[in-house]
């Protein structure tokens, strides 16, 4: 067999194992295994790749991918899980710069010692190197507001819309013009820099609440550049492999803004998000419980549904949760798991959590699957979760959060919240759930709140 048609074959199979990756990833039960055709799927698709007549020294491509992994481990192993968002805002940022520098070199490499890009190469590089520059810089300021080096809140100029639109607009025709006028081939260096000032412009005017939808925008962004590269360099494996990305981002992003009840557009050129300007309405005082009289209310229910938030994260309170309901269960008490599609700071956060845990998936519920049956559920514990249980969604027009689906804990008979202090959510507003009639606050840090309840309600 000839080496091209190995390579051929090698890419023909990496194709088919990222779709079945991705089917595999559409439901927690099956997403490990996702994971598992994904990393075979690229392991061929490098090892094809390696394999390529063109590749004249395999000293840097080593070296490369020595220095990459290195840092890749580095920054991996340091990162702490509840940083994951800015971790993966920070990868596509230099996935972006790899697209765009791959695609600049192939262009001045074609210019340099021909054959001269045809039309279609022509306009595939300078999509290429456009949307990797906007990934990039996009990225990186996804990564400054989550990470808050940068305010989280919109920072918009008046008319900015228009002026992301004209500089869109400047980026396509850079792309263009190279195509209608060959010789006029450093436009595409102009793209870049119009592309790269765009990226920043698109993404400061949106608010850190909506950063995970904008962090799947710019992993659509990254995809559709790589199915650019694969139509530049002749790669099949590429544009396969970055319209899957494209596609998958897109619809994932599409999906979390219908989670918050927005539609894609107005969370994108909404510069929605603002922290809440408005005084804060007197509320009345929380009721503040001990673990004792928690533990009593937990012995006596009959039926139970957790809702996990960002501080079960924080805390890393998963295996505590596990144990306490397992206790609870063994009590007679019925055990479900309330997920929001955005609890935590990354898509599947809580699903990820749960799992670690242990936690068996048919106890797991989405938001459509449970919201009904609150109001039948003797209690709600609300673990670490914020926005997500907050009320004003539903009730308060005013509230940056309104319109966006929240878990119904406050319906339950009894809501118990587990929380540090009465301190706002990611949004930065207030929630009546934790001071209305039929909430108890249990104060302190999740893990050992729940560490302390799980003794009691054995021994008790
Ligand atoms: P949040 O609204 O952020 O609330 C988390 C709560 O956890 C806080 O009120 C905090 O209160 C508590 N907490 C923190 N550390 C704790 C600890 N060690 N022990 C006990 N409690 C602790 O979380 P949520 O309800 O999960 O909502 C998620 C929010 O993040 C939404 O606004 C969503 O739009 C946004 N977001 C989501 C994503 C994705 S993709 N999921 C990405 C970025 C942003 P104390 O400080 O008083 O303890």
């Amino acid at each position: 067999m000839n080496a091209e048609l190995v390579v051929r074959l090698a890419y023909l199979a990496a194709s088919v194992l990222f779709v079945i990756a991705l089917r595999g990833l559409a439901a927690p039960q099956t997403a490990r295994r996702g994971v598992v055709y994904a990393e075979l799927g690229m392991a061929l698709a490098v090892a094809g790749t390696l394999l390529r007549r063109e590749i004249v020294s395999y000293g840097f491509l080593l070296a490369g991918a020595f220095a990459g992994a290195a840092a890749g481990t580095l920054i991996s192993l340091r990162i702490p899980m509840t940083r994951m968002p800015e971790r993966i805002a920070f990868s596509h940022a230099f996935g972006g710069l790899a697209v765009a520098l791959v695609g600049l070199a192939e262009h001045s490499h074609r210019v340099r010692d021909g054959p001269p890009m045809n039309g279609v190469e022509l306009a595939a590089a300078g999509l290429e190197v456009t949307l990797g520059a906007v990934t990039f810089s996009g990225s990186l300021v996804a990564f400054g507001k989550l990470g808050e080096l940068l305010p989280s809140r919109p920072i918009a100029l008046r008319g900015q819309n228009v002026v992301n639109g004209l500089l869109a607009a400047a980026a396509l025709a850079l792309v263009v013009v190279p195509v209608a006028h060959p010789e006029a081939s450093a436009a595409i260096y102009a793209a870049a820099a119009v592309a790269l000032v765009l990226g920043v412009s698109l993404v400061l005017p949106i608010g850190g609440a909506d950063m995970p939808v904008v962090i799947c925008v710019l992993n659509a962004y990254a995809g559709l550049a790589a199915a650019a590269t694969g139509f530049a360099l002749r790669n099949d494996v590429l544009i396969v492999c970055g319209a899957l990305d494209g596609a998958s981002g897109l619809l994932l992003g599409r999906a979390m803004s219908r989670a918050m009840n927005r539609s894609f557009s107005n969370v994108l050129f909404g510069a929605f998000g603002a922290v809440d300007a408005r005084a804060p309405e007197a509320a009345p005082p929380p009721t503040v419980a001990s673990v004792e009289d928690a533990a009593v209310v937990l012995s006596a229910a009959r039926t139970l549904v957790v809702v996990p938030g960002y501080g079960l994260a924080v805390s890393q309170a998963q295996h505590a949760l596990r144990d306490l309901a397992t206790a609870l269960a063994a009590g007679g008490c019925t055990v479900r798991y309330a997920v929001h599609p955005v609890a935590g700071r990354m898509p599947g956060h809580m699903n990820v959590l749960l799992a670690e845990a242990n936690v068996p998936y048919d106890e797991l519920f989405d938001l459509d699957a449970i919201n009904a049956d609150f109001a039948s559920t003797d209690v709600a514990l609300v673990v670490g979760a914020n926005d997500v249980v907050n009320p004003a969604a539903r009730t308060d027009p005013a509230s940056p959060i309104y319109g966006m689906p929240i878990l119904a804990a406050d319906a339950a008979r009894t809501c118990i919240v587990l929380k540090r202090s009465l301190a706002p959510g990611f949004a930065g507003i207030d929630n009546a759930l934790f001071t209305r009639p039929g909430t108890l606050l249990v104060l302190g840090d999740a893990k050992k709140t729940l560490g302390a309840l799980a003794a009691a309600v054995k021994a008790g």
